[in-house]
Order: structure tokens, then sequence, then C-alpha cells
């Protein structure tokens, strides 16, 4: 059967990106990685697409007059190589409503927190300053409004009475190397349905057990 194409779009270290490549390194998992687009040439993501051989370019905003010229040149780089589904994973540049609405329930994002909880910069930190229980991650499909979306996968993650900012990241993000190799394997399987702007999932459990953080036992 023929394999979703995906593309992921960095602007950083890549390790989202790394777990998308390694759970398409089994020739069982449905989609593939056809295209990696940098913002920024110095991205360390670019040397893992390298390595695995996966196709990549580099498209900076510096190089565009405007954002419009910037978001053309990425939208044609992903038409000419015919991906199914775009990932952003760190990618650091705020995407316009005409982008968004182009790729419309073809893009989707990873954002280290339980959304609609702590969008934006800064998050670990302002979890804590909080005081909050628990934080996680999210995958979810992207809309104009930045953080926004119907979610298609979450995991929760505990926060520690003795965390700062790394350790708590550290936890978050390898939850968000689970639930984005899940999140598109769903999409692939064509499982996820947008419908009133929620997600459903086809043949979707109840878990087993619910999680509550007890932090005496
Ligand atoms: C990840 O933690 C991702 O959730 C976050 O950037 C990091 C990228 O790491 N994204 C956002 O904050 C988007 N709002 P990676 O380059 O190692 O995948």
């Amino acid at each position: 059967m023929a394999r979703l194409k995906v593309a992921v779009l960095i602007s950083g270290r890549g390790s989202n990106l790394q777990a998308l490549i390694d759970a398409s390194a089994d020739p069982d998992f449905p989609a593939e990685i056809a295209l990696v687009v940098s913002s920024q040439g110095d991205a360390g993501g670019l040397a893992r697409a390298r390595a695995a051989g996966i196709r990549t370019e580099v498209i900076n905003h510096r190089a565009f007059n405007a954002k419009q010229g910037f978001e053309a040149s990425i939208d044609a780089t992903l038409r000419g190589a015919r991906v199914d589904l775009v990932c952003l994973a760190g990618f650091m540049r705020i995407l316009t409503p005409w982008f968004v609405e182009r790729w419309r329930d073809r893009l989707v994002n990873i954002h280290p927190s339980l959304l609609p909880a702590f969008k934006g910069l800064d998050t670990h930190e302002r979890v804590l300053a909080a005081g909050a229980r628990f934080t996680g991650c999210t995958v979810h499909f992207v809309r104009p409004e930045m953080d926004e979306g119907p979610i298609i996968i979450q995991a929760a993650v505990p926060v520690m009475p003795d965390d700062d900012a790394e350790t708590l990241a550290a936890r978050v993000l390898a939850a968000e190397h689970r639930c984005y190799p899940l999140a598109v394997c769903l999409i692939a399987q064509g499982r996820i349905r947008v419908r009133n702007e929620r997600v459903e999932i086809a043949g979707a459990l109840a878990p087993a057990e619910v999680m509550m953080f007890n932090p005496v036992g």
C-alpha cells in the first residue's frame, strides 16, 4: 500500500523530526518522510534528515521582502513534492491564515503543553510558576490562531516537586516523541476525521486506566 507522503517543517534541533524518521523506518508504518523544510540553514534537524537520506530544503524568511513570498515558496515546495501532510516540528515562524487555509486539515503541529492551557513560548516556566501538577503535549490540526485547532493526541506528564524548566521539558519531550508518530500513524491510516472542529478517531478505545498524580505514594 502507498504510504502517506509527509513533509516536516523545522527551525532547530529536530528531535521530533527524528522520532518521525525512526517510526517511518518500519516498513509497516503507514507514512514516509518525503521532505524536510527548515527556516534556518544551521538547524540541527537538517543533518538528521540528510543522514536518513531525506530531501532537505532551507527556506529562510530573511530572503523574502514579505511573509507572503516566504510562505508561497514553502507552499510551492510542498506542492512540488506532492506531500499529503505537513508536520510542524519546532517550526518557529507563525504561519498566516493564507497558508493555514491552503493546508487545512493537512497541517499539524506539536506543542509542549496540554492545550488549550499554556499556549505560546516559555511553556514550562509558566507551568512551574502556576504550580500545575500535570502538563504534557498536544498534537493538533493547525488553525490561524496560534496553538489552536482540533486536538488529535495528548499525553499528560507529571510535574515533580524538584523540577526546573529543563527537567520538565525533557520529560515532556519524551512524551512528544511518542505522540507525534502516533498522530501521524492515525492520520495515515485514515482513522482521523474533523467534525465540528473536533477530532473523531475511528476505533478509539477507552484507556485501561486513568492516571492520578499522587506525589506522596
Ligand atoms: C518541541 O518541544 C516542540 O513541542 C516545541 O518546540 C520543540 C522543538 O523541539 N514547539 C513549540 O513550542 C511550538 N509552539 P525539536 O526541534 O527537538 O523537535
